[in-house]
């Protein structure tokens, strides 16, 4: 093994997805030499297998629920069929149009990318082949894969991953998801539109249930009314592969047959054999632990995305990524705080939140306030036919701790919210704020203006 020539750069970055590509980004503005070493392609899961692709299956959906709803609007149009392989063209074409410019951006910044599988070899080195990279800091960001269930055996064929769902050349007829998160619920979503029949087994009581249960609710009335048919509180007991498909039976005595069962249990981290535990990196079940400023126990060393404890999103690892590199350049920048962060579910309809949810507010803070406002009332909803409720959850007299939404594009709406919870907006101050009419937005401002006592198009 080599040295690198160029003597330490100051940041080794391992692991070029959303978090270690913005670690990169920011150092690099700040002036800081850096390494990013990438086994694969710059981007990672959110570009290549999560975020992006996912969202272009999803709007593809979108298309096709259009066009089959299209004589609600007095349009008459039929759909002809899905042309998977141009699905998958589109899907294609955006992830690699980003990819282009990611990978354009990164070459703008003097970033110096290392192509390889990356292995940390001391507390200031990581070695790709025979070359070793050293750095005054190392940044570890090797992200996570989709994980499975002990004993539950992936063949790629019938039982697949969400990295086998997004390049799955074919609509199948039958689906059974495993997992009601956000993946689970979006592939149910993508897959019924594409016209399949969809079965989702959730081992707990709701649908997303990180979210307040009044969004799981109204998710879990929307998909019924769709026809996917929903087994909650219901534990995974085995599968057996057919000719045909799949049998999975539950524990609850139930079994169904389906064309392909998708595991969507949930993300492990990607941390075995990369040289973490040899090197002295204090780990938990693979992930690696982090303070809040995103230090490990050595020193030299950080870890942020969803390689550490902690939600796995890539909004989050670009905002962990921008931290980290302005704390290593000798900056003193704010911590990421996981308690104000925008989640949003792309299903049809979406689900979207930010802060506390009615039960955890109660729990912290004791009494509370809340309002629903229902999308009912809302012209634009009206307009594009989608049901769904914003409610908030206040503190008496005190500001907004929480905000929930269900229905199609409220995603486009959360990051009015995280400003109301991420300033401890109280609702008079919000309710001040003029939403252009006939917007969705609206009903964030009227859900405020009810919570301020001055409801508008709302019964008393
Ligand atoms: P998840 O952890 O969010 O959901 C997995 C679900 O599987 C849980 O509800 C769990 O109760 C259920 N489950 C586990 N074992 C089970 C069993 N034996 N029987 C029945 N149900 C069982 O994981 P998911 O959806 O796979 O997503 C992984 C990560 O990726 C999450 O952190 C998620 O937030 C993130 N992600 C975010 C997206 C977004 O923001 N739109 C999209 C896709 C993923």
């Amino acid at each position: 093994m080599a040295d690198s020539a160029a003597g330490p750069v100051d940041l080794v970055v391992l692991g070029g997805g959303s978090g270690g590509y913005a670690a990169a980004l920011r150092a690099a503005e700040l002036g800081r030499s850096v390494a990013l070493i990438e086994k694969d392609r710059l981007g990672g899961t959110c570009l290549h297998r999560g975020c992006i692709p996912t969202k272009a299956l999803l709007h593809s959906a979108e298309i096709v629920d259009s066009i089959n709803d299209s004589e609600a609007f007095g349009i008459r149009a039929t759909l002809d069929g899905i042309d998977m392989a141009q699905v998958h063209a589109y899907k294609d074409s955006v992830v690699a149009g980003l990819f282009k410019g990611l990978s354009g951006l990164i070459r703008s910044r003097g970033i110096e990318v290392i192509e390889g599988v990356g292995r940390l070899v001391s507390p200031t080195a990581v070695s790709v082949g025979d070359r070793v990279v050293t750095g005054r800091h190392v940044v570890l960001a090797t992200g996570s894969r989709p994980r499975s269930l002990p004993g539950l055996e992936i063949d790629h064929e019938r039982v697949l991953t969400s990295d086998d769902a997004l390049t799955l050349d074919r609509v199948p007829a039958s689906v059974v998801v495993l997992g009601a998160g956000a993946i689970g619920c979006e592939f149910a979503s993508v897959w019924r539109s594409y016209g399949a029949e969809v079965t989702i087994v959730e081992a707990l009581a709701h649908l997303v249930p990180l979210e307040d249960e009044s969004s799981s609710r109204l998710l879990e009335r929307a998909f019924r009314k769709r026809g996917i048919t929903l087994e909650l509180g219901a534990r995974f007991a085995g599968v057996k592969t057919t000719d045909h498909g799949v049998t999975v039976s539950l524990e609850n005595g139930t079994t169904i047959d389906a064309e392909l069962l998708l595991v969507a249990v949930g993300r492990g981290p990607v941390s075995a054999g990369l040289g973490f535990e040899e090197v002295g990196v204090a780990m938990d079940r693979g992930h690696v632990l982090v303070d809040r400023e995103l230090r490990t126990n050595i020193p030299t060393i950080s870890a942020l995305g969803d390689l550490r404890p902690g939600p796995q999103l890539a909004h989050v690892g670009f905002a962990e990524g921008i931290y980290l590199a302005e704390r290593l350049a000798g900056g003193n920048p704010v911590p990421v705080d996981h308690d104000n962060i925008p989640r949003v579910t792309y299903s049809h309809p979406e689900v979207a939140s930010v802060g506390l949810t009615v039960a955890a507010a109660r729990e912290r803070h004791g009494e509370i306030r809340t309002f629903t406002y229902n999308l009912a009332g809302n012209g634009k909803a009206q307009i594009l036919r989608t049901a769904g409720a914003v409610t908030l959850v206040a503190l008496p007299d005190g500001p907004v701790v929480g905000v929930h939404m269900v229905g199609d594009r409220v995603g486009e709406l959360i990051a009015e919210a995280e400003l109301i919870t991420n300033w401890e907006a109280e609702p008079a101050e919000v309710a001040q704020l003029i939403h252009p009419h006939p917007t969705l937005s609206e009903a964030l401002g009227e859900a405020h203006l009810a919570l301020a006592g001055k409801p508008l198009h709302v019964h008393g």
